[in-house]
């Protein structure tokens, strides 16, 4: 049974990351998410109930105008539940809401990128909703942060994966 809960789309501004940042001790990083989302083509969206925020996600449906391009389009970027609210089927709630979206929109497929090793939960979750390798494992750096908001660079593995949405009709006879 999946818990009760309000998904709340956008409307996040700058100054709600304090709530954010009781999930992923992150300010720069958040701040950066929120000052790029417009609601339209970058969506950064809250699972939020009892007045908490127990979740965030990201969903491109456009090109970043800054950073670094993103590999796919349309793509879930930075799923996060809150520790305690781990395994309740948050994540599979909001993963199914980022591919409403997204076909909505008229996108016939989803991607997601995975870090295989460090991951395999995630890797697992996103391989239980359909989700598959689209290539081969890869070695990249970027920017992490502890608990305590510590930023650290490192490499870590990834690989992107593909979801073909909807009932997959072929588009015309
Ligand atoms: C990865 C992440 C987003 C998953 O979120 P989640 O809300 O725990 O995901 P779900 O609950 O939908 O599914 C995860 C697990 O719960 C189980 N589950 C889902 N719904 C369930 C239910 N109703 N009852 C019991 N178990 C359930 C799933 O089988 C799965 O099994 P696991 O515990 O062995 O992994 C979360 O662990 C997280 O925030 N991790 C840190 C950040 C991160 O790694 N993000 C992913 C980047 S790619």
């Amino acid at each position: 049974m999946y818990p009760p809960g309000e998904l709340h789309l956008d409307g996040y501004t700058e100054s709600d990351t304090s709530e954010l940042t009781k999930l992923r001790n992150a300010p720069t990083q958040l701040h950066r998410y929120l000052s790029e989302a417009d609601g339209e083509g970058i969506r950064f969206l809250v699972y939020e109930q009892d007045n908490e925020i127990r979740g965030f996600v990201m969903l491109f449906l456009r090109q970043p105008a800054q950073g670094s391009p993103k590999s796919h389009i349309p793509k879930i970027s930075d799923l996060h539940v809150a520790q305690r609210f781990r395994s309740m089927g948050m994540g599979t709630i909001m993963i199914a809401r980022m591919e409403e979206l997204a076909l909505a929109f008229g996108h016939k497929v989803m991607h997601v990128g995975v870090d295989p090793v460090d991951n395999p939960r995630a890797l697992a979750l996103y391989q239980r909703l359909g989700y598959a390798p689209m290539d081969a494992p890869q070695q990249k750096k970027a920017v992490f942060y502890d608990a305590k908001g510590n930023a650290t660079e490192r490499e870590y593995w990834y690989i992107n994966l593909g979801k073909q949405l909807g009932y997959g009709f072929v588009d015309a006879i």
